[in-house]
Parts: C-alpha cells; sequence; structure tokens
C-alpha cells in the first residue's frame, strides 16, 4: 500500500502540538541536553550528539571547579559563610528539578515535607553568594524556603518570628558543571528577636530535621558517618515522592574554619560544621489522574517559561519528520 506511509507521517505531525503538550515533554523541553533523552525514539542519534556527561553521582563536587561548600555571608569579617550541607542530586526526576509548584516540582516537593516560600513573599537581609564550581563563579542565593509548621500559605511568617528551619539554595548549572543538582545551606535559626543567629549545632541538626521530615523519623545527628543512607516516603497535591539518602564525607571539611557564627555554633570543643552532607536523590512514584490528562486537565497547566524552549523541540520534531519522509 503505498500511501500507507505518508499518511502515517502526516497523522504523526497532526499528533505533534499535542505531544508538545504532554507534561512529560516539559521535561524534554529543559534546556539540558542531558534531559532531552526523553525524545530519543523519535531521533534515536541525538543521544550520541548529547555533550554533557551526567555525573554518576548527580552532582559535581565543586572544588573540582575552583567552588567551595561554605556560602559567602554578606557584612562578614573575617568573610565566613554557611555549610552547603544538602545537595539534591542532579539525577532525582526531571520535574523535580524544576523550580516550580506545577506538575510535582521542587516547590511541590517541598511542601511534602512542610516547607514554602517566604512570608507573603517578604525578603529581609542581604543575599548570600556561593559558586558550586560550575563557571558561574559567586551567585546570589535563588530563594529561601522555611519550615510552615503545617500552614503552607502563612506558616513561614511564623518561622521568620519565631526562628526555626530554613535553607537558602543554588542549582548547579553553569557551562563547565550542568548537573541540575541543587545545593542548600540548611541551619536552624534562633527568634527574630534574638537576631535570627543560628542555634547550638544549627547547621548540623537543621540538615537532619529536614532529612528527618523527609523519612518521618528522627535522625540522630551523633550518630552519623559517611555510611549512613535512608529513605523516606512523602505526598503533596496527589504526587507520591521515594527519596533515597546517602551522608557524604570529602565534600565540607569537619571544621570550623571560615563558618559564620561558629563560636555560637560549636560550642565545649565541638566543630560547628561534622563535615557531612546529605545527598538526596528524589524519584516521583505516583503522579495524580489531574497532572496527566494533558492539555484538558487543570493539573497539567504548562509553565509559561517553558514555551518558548518548546519551539526548538517542536522544530527538531518537525525537521526529523521531513526528513523521514524524504527518504520514503
Ligand atoms: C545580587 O543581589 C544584590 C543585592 O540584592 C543585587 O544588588 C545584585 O544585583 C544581585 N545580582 C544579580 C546578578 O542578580
Ligand atoms: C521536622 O522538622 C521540624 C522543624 O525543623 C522538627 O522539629 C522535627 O523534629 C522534624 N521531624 C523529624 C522527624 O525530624
Ligand atoms: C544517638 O547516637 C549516639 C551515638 O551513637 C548514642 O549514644 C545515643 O544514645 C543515640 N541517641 C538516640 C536518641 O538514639
Ligand atoms: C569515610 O570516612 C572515613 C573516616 O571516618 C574515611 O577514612 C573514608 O575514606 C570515608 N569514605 C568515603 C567513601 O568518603
Ligand atoms: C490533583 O489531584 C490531587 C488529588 O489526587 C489534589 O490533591 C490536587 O489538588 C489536584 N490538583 C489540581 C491542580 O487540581
Ligand atoms: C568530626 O570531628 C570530631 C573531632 O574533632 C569527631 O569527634 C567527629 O566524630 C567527626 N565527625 C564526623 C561525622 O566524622
Amino acid at each position: 500500500m503505498p500511501t500507507a506511509k505518508p499518511f502515517s507521517v502526516f497523522f504523526l505531525l497532526l499528533c505533534l502540538p499535542s505531544l508538545a503538550l504532554l507534561p512529560g515533554s516539559a521535561l524534554a523541553a529543559n534546556p539540558h541536553s542531558r534531559r532531552s533523552s526523553s525524545f530519543s525514539f523519535f531521533w534515536p542519534w541525538r543521544r550520541s550528539n548529547a555533550a554533557r556527561s551526567e555525573p554518576s553521582n548527580g552532582y559535581f563536587a565543586p572544588a573540582d571547579g575552583g567552588g567551595t561548600m561554605l556560602t559567602k555571608a554578606p557584612g562578614t569579617f573575617p568573610p565566613a559563610g554557611e555549610p552547603l550541607n544538602i545537595i539534591i542530586s542532579g539525577s532525582s526526576d526531571p520535574a523535580v528539578l524544576k523550580d516550580s509548584q506545577a506538575l510535582g516540582g521542587f516547590r511541590n516537593f517541598f511542601l511534602s515535607i512542610g516547607f514554602s516560600g517566604e512570608c507573603l513573599g517578604q525578603h529581609s537581609g542581604l543575599p548570600q553568594t556561593a559558586d558550586l564550581g560550575d563557571g558561574n563563579g559567586f551567585v546570589n542565593e535563588t530563594a529561601v524556603l522555611r519550615y510552615n509548621y503545617g500552614d503552607p500559605a502563612l506558616g513561614t511568617c511564623q518561622e521568620t518570628i519565631q526562628g526555626g528551619n530554613h535553607f537558602r539554595y543554588w542549582t548547579q548549572n553553569g557551562k563547565s558543571a550542568d548537573s541540575g543538582a541543587y545545593f542548600f545551606a540548611t541551619s536552624y535559626e534562633k527568634p527574630i528577636a534574638q537576631g535570627h543567629d543560628i542555634i547550638v549545632n544549627g547547621y548540623n541538626l537543621g540538615r537532619d530535621w529536614l532529612i528527618g521530615n523527609i523519612t518521618n523519623t528522627p535522625i540522630n545527628t551523633t550518630a552519623l558517618t559517611n555510611t549512613s543512607t535512608f529513605t523516606g516516603t512523602t505526598s503533596y497535591a496527589g504526587f507520591v515522592y521515594t527519596s533515597s539518602i546517602a551522608y557524604v564525607s570529602g565534600l565540607l571539611p569537619n571544621s570550623s574554619d571560615g563558618v559564620n557564627h561558629a563560636g555560637t555554633v560549636g560550642v565545649n570543643g565541638a566543630n560547628a560544621v561534622d563535615g557531612l552532607v546529605a545527598v538526596v536523590t528524589i524519584a516521583i512514584t505516583t503522579k495524580p489522574a489531574n497532572a496527566t490528562s494533558g492539555a484538558a486537565g487543570s493539573g497539567g497547566r504548562l509553565d509559561p517559561q517553558s514555551i518558548p524552549a518548546l519551539i526548538p523541540t517542536t522544530f527538531l520534531l518537525l525537521s526529523s519528520l521531513l526528513l523521514g519522509a524524504l527518504a520514503l
């Protein structure tokens, strides 16, 4: 049947707009070329063209690219910073690596463990900066998420006043080390009336209380080693996440050197930082039905940011189909 092949190409072309609107394709629209491998079904030779290689552990050690695991806190003398003590691995589900609440993204995951954006969108104080060794140098923190005391809308106002757990974060996405991983400076702060200092052992405890919020069981900070691993399952808005956590050494020193508030955080001879970083790899194990119904579903709302990125993807698809049609 000579007409069959051209017809199927035509049919595929008809399907293109809906393919591009599938929630999954928002992942492929991510500028990181690694993630467009989900389109290898349509364009099998693209995989070998992808230049970057995902590091096996899901992040690049900042020091390898001239970066550092301590942030720079503004207004400190001598210059001091906070430890980057949690990493969300670049091997996590690509949806989770998108800083968005839609489609089960980063913000939705953090709502599943009780963290949300700042009180009424306010932000006080100068940003800290960090150099993740990805070629971007020192850049401002992306944002701060705070423990919300069970109230996603207003709970972070309580955190701001009473103190509590919070983290600033950066993404390792520069050209020379584009893992897509998130690096957090996590700490547990005192009430605003006490100048938002950090509590005793507040870097290690902030890290471990956040991890405890993922595992839903307390983490014993003093018992941790570089072989400690945990898993946890959490959910929000119908998305179910399974996280695996591994504590690693070798990225941060077990030390107080250069650490902000070191004198009040590390007391009785203890270092302010124990030298362990919790590496979290997050998988989405269940998506709600309303997130997979494409353009028709309320959960399938397209992030406006991803629309420009969809254009090249659609163009690639069109041209590969055209090549296919020429070959018939
Ligand atoms: C970083 O933050 C400072 C202080 O808010 C601001 O002046 C500066 O423009 C920011 N830099 C970038 C690159 O956004
Ligand atoms: C969850 O976080 C809160 C606030 O930091 C903390 O008090 C609580 O102990 C954490 N839960 C677990 C199980 O670690
Ligand atoms: C935490 O670990 C330390 C050291 O292994 C141990 O002495 C302590 O009893 C543990 N605490 C709890 C609450 O399990
Ligand atoms: C774990 O820590 C020990 C020291 O406590 C060190 O000798 C070892 O090299 C570390 N292992 C890894 C994989 O970092
Ligand atoms: C999708 O469904 C889940 C329950 O499965 C619900 O919690 C969530 O709010 C819904 N999301 C939207 C955008 O309707
Ligand atoms: C950090 O160093 C102290 C000694 O300064 C040691 O007691 C502690 O076990 C070390 N912590 C880790 C996690 O290796």
